[in-house]
Order: structure tokens, then sequence, then C-alpha cells
């Protein structure tokens, strides 16, 4: 077999060089050469299908019919939540998330219900087939039709596609995975992106539909190149506190359907469980009302969730006070700080500052900014909010409150869960009263911190 060839382009610039070095030649950023496949005209995977394959005509849009993609239930119903309604032929789905949080067990428990219609293929190179044998008797699943391959060489099964044809096949994960046609090591950013855009190729060319696993770097973003996200046609994330039974499998990508849905599930003994109705789980339980935390609504997808958001405001020893924030942006802390302090007198250079989202959820929108203030600034007072209080609302730099998509949803779902006052953005109040809450609408941060003295 001829040798293949290999050289070495930069992830900056596209510049390429024959041998590795520290620094791109063409464009004199550091570490940025990886290794990548020489196109040689000829393609070793794709050569029966190509050949097949005619040229696509030329045509007018007005002219194309647009067809519903047709979708599959994967039999979890938050799953295909998340999916925008179920999975497609064809799709490429990557799903990534921190050790241990569910991965692995979601897409076993998935593909066990899919193997009931449809011929399924789970390809681990993670666990032996004993270990996944032992898995699918706790999650009960282990007289399920599944098929099963341990292997790691993208090549083994390219060919397994081939002669097996399943529907769905999961690639549990992305990073173990490798290529012959590479020197590189198994996880490495040529690898990844290699065996990733083989198996895409694979998934566009017969039709079947497969899930990707991602391992996620310490930071939390997907490990390997940035490249992975934008071939795929799915991308999500698993979130969640790990100590925690909660976990939340977020769409952060997603070419057939919404993104920002959510899917709430419980681990259980045997295996994760869908969670129906979210909305009260991220509050934490307190008799009494507590200095720093405040309830906010966040809208995430097409359902509203309450979730606590809590605040420590504590004398600062270091020459630069701290800010950390768990769930919720840090640099929008810092942000609101300044605007706490610049609109409303409230300075906090001298104070350690630390906020937190209960439940390991995160929160993205900047609707939580209100109710981070609000948390901050009962911390600082050390006393608790009104009982019953839940917040939403943009602040922005001038300190003006900005209203929040949605609110009418937000409110209603924050009467329904016994919620009696609502600080919100005046653009937000509601022309109708809402049973049993009081609105106290506001369009200042200052207004909104005297409302509530
Ligand atoms: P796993 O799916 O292996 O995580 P990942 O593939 O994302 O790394 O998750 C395993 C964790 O879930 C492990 O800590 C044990 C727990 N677990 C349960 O609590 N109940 C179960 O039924 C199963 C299968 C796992
Ligand atoms: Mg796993």
């Amino acid at each position: 077999m001829a040798k293949i060839k290999t050289n070495y382009s930069c992830t900056e610039c596209g510049g390429v060089a024959n041998k590795w070095a520290g620094q791109c030649p063409a464009c004199g950023q550091w570490n940025t050469l990886v290794e990548s496949l020489v196109e040689t005209g000829t393609n070793r995977y794709s050569q029966a299908p190509q050949s097949l394959a005619q040229t696509a005509p030329v045509l007018q849009l007005s002219e194309i019919d647009a067809l519903e993609v047709p979708r599959f239930s994967t039999g979890i119903d938050e799953f295909d939540r998340v999916l925008g309604g179920g999975l497609v032929s064809g799709g490429v789905v990557l799903i990534g998330g921190d050790p241990g949080i569910g991965k692995s067990t979601l897409l076993l428990q998935a593909l066990a219900e899919m193997a009931k219609h449809k011929r399924v293929l789970y390809v681990s190179g993670e666990e032996s087939g004993a270990q996944i044998a032992l898995r699918s008797k706790r999650l009960g699943v282990e007289n399920s039709e599944l098929k099963l391959q341990a292997e790691i060489q993208l090549e083994k099964i390219l060919s397994t596609l081939i002669q097996h044809k399943p529907q769905v096949v999961v690639i549990d994960s992305i990073q173990t995975m490798y290529s012959d046609a590479l020197s590189s090591a198994p996880g490495s950013v040529a690898q990844v992106r290699e065996c990733a855009a083989q198996l895409t190729r694979a998934a566009k060319l017969s039709d079947v539909t497969i899930i990707m696993v991602g391992h996620v770097t310490k930071e939390g973003a997907l490990a390997g190149p940035r490249v992975l996200e934008h071939i795929v046609d799915t991308v999500l994330y698993f979130e969640g506190d790990t100590h925690s039974s909660f976990r939340l499998v977020r769409a952060i990508k997603n070419r057939f359907g919404a993104v920002n849905e959510l899917g709430v599930f419980a681990m259980t003994e045997r295996g994760l469980k869908g969670v129906s109705n979210p909305s009260a789980l991220f509050l934490s339980q307190h008799d009494t009302p507590v200095p720093g935390a405040c309830v906010m609504v966040t809208q995430e997808g097409s359902r509203p969730l309450l979730v606590e958001i809590q605040a420590l405001v504590d004398a600062s020893h270091a020459p630069n006070a701290r800010r950390l924030s768990v769930g919720l942006e840090q640099n929008r802390l810092a942000m609101l700080l300044a605007v706490l302090h610049r609109h409303a007198g409230i300075a906090a250079f001298d104070q350690d500052v630390f906020i937190n989202a209960v439940g390991g959820v995160k929160i993205v929108e900047p609707a939580a900014d209100l109710a981070v203030l609000m948390a901050i600034h009962s911390s600082m007072r050390n006393r608790p909010l009104p009982r019953g209080l839940v917040v939403f609302g943009e602040v922005g730099l001038a300190g003006e409150i900005r209203p929040a998509p949605r609110g009418q949803e937000r409110l209603r779902e924050a009467a329904k869960l016994g919620f009696t006052i609502a600080l919100i953005p005046k653009a937000n109040a509601p022309k109708q009263q809402i049973d049993g809450l009081q609105i106290v609408a506001v369009d200042r941060i200052d207004q909104a911190l005297s409302k509530l003295r």
C-alpha cells in the first residue's frame, strides 16, 4: 500500500509546511501547526459511493421543494425535545460534557429504545464489551437488539458501517478514535478532525445517523479542533453538578431545530429519567428567607425555569478583591458591580464577591442581571429579600433595566409555583393582573434597590 502523505497546516492562516515547527513559517503564530492529510485526488474511503455520485445540478431556489426533514424518536422524550423533535437520517450529533456526567448512559438507553425499530450500533473506544453489558444490565436493557463494537480504528468502523448497514450509530468517544492515515496519537487535533470528517461523510453518503461523544477541556469547551462543531449538524452539551442528581442537556447548535432547548434528566439507580416538569428543581429550600439569595425566572427554550441565584459578599483581605462566579458569566459580574457603583452608589472594590446559580445550571441570558444585583445587595446588607419574591431583567451600562423576552410566560410560571411578588422591568409589566402576584415594575437600578428596602 502506498504510504499516505501528510503535511502540517496552520490552524490560524492555513499555511502549509512539510515539517513540524513551533512557529508557523507563514504567519509567525506559535503552536498552530497540526498534521493533516495531503489531498491526493482519489479518496481511499469513499471511492465506491463517489464514483456513483453525479454532479449536483444548479437549481433555482424557488423550484426546490422545501421538504420537512423526517424525524424519528430516540424513545426518550426529553432527548427528543433538545434535538428539536428527534433524530434526522444522515444527521450528525456531537454531545459533550464532563466525565461521569452521563453521556454514555443516556446514549446506551436511547440506542436500546431505538433498537426496537431500527438497526443500531454502539461503538465504544472507552469501555470493553463486558463493561457495557454490565451497564446495560443495570439499566435493564440487556435483552435489547443493540449491536456493540469495541473498536478505536476508524477504517474498521467504516467497514462495519458498510457491512452491517446500521441506521443509528453512537461513537463513544471521538477522541479515542484514530485513523491509520495519520501518525499522530488518538485525541490529537489532526486525528479528531480527520475521524470526525470521515464519519460525517459516511453519515451523509449512506444516510446513517451518527451521534459522537466529545470530551471537554478543563474550561468546559469541546476538546479538539473548533471545526468539529462546524462539521456536525447538532451540538449538545450536558450540564449539571455531578454531585446532584439533575442533568441538563442543552442544544448549542441545531441545523434541524431551535437552539437553547433544554432537556432535563435525573440520574437514578437505573439510569437517566426525564423530568417533564422541571421548573422548581433549582430552588434550594430555606425555611426562612436568607440574605444573599434571590430567585429568578429564566426562560430556557420553550419553558421557564425558576433558579435561585446566591451571592456572598465578604470583606477582602487580598490586594485585589476576588470575583468568582459559578454558572453565570464572570465578566458580566464585573460589569454589574461597576453599574452598582456608578448608578446606585454602592461600592464593592474592597469586598470579595461570589455568585452561584443553584444546582449546576448555566445561565447565559442577561435577564439574570437584576437577580444577581439583588442577591449581591442583600448579602452586602445582610438582609434577606422578601419572601415569595421573584426577579428578572437585564441591567444596562447606563443603569437602566431592560425587558426580557417572554415576560408573561415567566410571570405565569412564577405565580403557578406560589411566588407572590415580582420585581421586573417596566416594559415587562403585564396589562392584566396575574392572580396572586404583586408586580413591582422598575426602570432604573437604584429604583429597584430602593423599592425593596
Ligand atoms: P457515564 O454515562 O459513564 O458518564 P460519561 O459517559 O459522561 O463519562 O456516567 C456514569 C455515572 O453515572 C457514574 O458516576 C455512575 C452514574 N450512574 C448512575 O448513577 N446510575 C446508573 O444507572 C448508571 C448507569 C450510572
Ligand atoms: Mg462515557
